[in-house]
């Protein structure tokens, strides 16, 4: 894997995908943001010989909607790549679109991935890419990447910590002179709250709630927290299981916080480990400075003031944090 800053290969590549387990954006060198659509594939006869049909916004648009011989694939699971075939699929439509601009057909491409990948997740991600049609895809580690399009200045000699909360990974990274020094990443994020959701339904209201619905609920209640307004009524839709007839029905979110302070409490723990991790200089720098949260999932209501309360460390979500690595990836290519 690259080093950031002394990514040779990665100035030359024309562009750069942010794979994430819920969403996937693709920068290109002079253009910015050429593609944000969910991480989702939908296929027809996926088990015999599969034939893609879908990807992004429509593949989503089937999600808890398919029914054989259609199948909706994610391509990663907490953050790694967990279905080649869908991952390959995936790339080649985010980056399709754009491909008649550049000159070569097989544009050369800078992939974000999370620190501790493992080497056999590593390879296959590259041959997915490969697959998919992309030149020599070099890999970086993500932490970084989201530092860069977070502003951090992780070059100099001053240690950075951040807080990169993900669909399907929390990973924190504590940084100096350009490297990360210390990194840490939980197989698990914000749909982890999601899961909590479903099941508190299921078993508190015999109530089956589908993912998406779970993720508006989880969106709507941050905006609750948000607003004071902690003890509203919330309405749910979905299917009351005993009766198998689909219903809505009204709770109050109060019920709900449970799983909530689980997801926080989880993340406090993964910072409170990083903390005591590292070394007295960089402890007073990140005192000093704060901590830094990006990630889609750092924008669930409490989470960073539960962080501050807990560490005693001012700790802030950045602007557009579900854009950092790509903001990241976009600065390394402009190099
Ligand atoms: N306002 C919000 N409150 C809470 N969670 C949110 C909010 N907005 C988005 N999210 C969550 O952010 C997550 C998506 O964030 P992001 O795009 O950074 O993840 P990802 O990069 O696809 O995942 P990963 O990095 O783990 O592979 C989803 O779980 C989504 O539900
Ligand atoms: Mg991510």
């Amino acid at each position: 894997m690259i080093p950031f800053g002394r990514a040779s290969r990665s100035k030359r590549a024309d562009i750069a995908i942010d794979l994430g387990t819920a969403n996937t954006i693709v920068v290109e060198r002079g253009s910015g943001v050429v593609f944000d659509e969910p991480s989702v594939c939908c296929f027809k006869a996926y088990d015999a010989v599969p034939e893609f049909v879908a990807a992004g916004f429509e593949a989503q648009s089937y999600v808890g909607r398919a029914v054989r011989p259609f199948k909706v694939v994610r391509p990663l699971r907490n953050g790694v790549l967990s279905d080649m075939a869908a991952a390959r699929e995936l790339l080649r439509f985010a980056t399709r679109a754009h491909r008649s601009a550049w000159r070569l057909s097989r544009p050369r491409a800078v992939i974000g991935v999370p620190a501790d990948a493992t080497e056999a997740e590593r390879r296959a991600l590259i041959t997915a890419a490969v697959d998919a049609g992309l030149a020599e895809p070099a890999l970086v580690a993500e932490p970084l990447l989201a530092a860069i399009g977070a502003d951090l200045p992780i070059d100099e000699p001053r240690g950075r910590m951040l807080i990169d909360c993900g669909a399907g990974t929390t990973e924190v990274a504590l940084m100096s002179l350009g490297a990360i020094c210390y990194s840490h990443s939980v197989r698990g994020g914000g749909e982890a709250l999601e899961r909590a959701l479903i099941s508190h339904f299921a078993l508190g209201h015999r109530f089956q709630i589908g993912v998406s619905t779970a993720e508006r609920l989880k969106v709507q209640l941050s905006e609750l927290l948000q607003l004071g307004r902690g003890a509203s009524l919330v309405e749910v839709r979905g299917l009351d299981t005993a009766s198998g007839i689909p219903k809505t029905i009204t709770v109050a979110a109060q019920e709900l916080w449970t799983a909530w302070e689980r997801y926080i409490g989880e993340v406090v723990t993964i910072v409170q480990t990083a903390l005591a991790e590292a070394p007295p200089e960089m402890s007073h720098d990140i005192l000093e400075d704060g901590i830094s949260l990006t990630g889609g999932a750092a924008m669930t209501a409490l989470l960073a003031d539960r962080i501050e309360a807990v560490s005693g460390i001012r700790s802030k979500v950045v602007d557009q944090p579900m854009r950092s690595v790509a903001t990241g990836l976009l600065q390394l290519i402009r190099e």
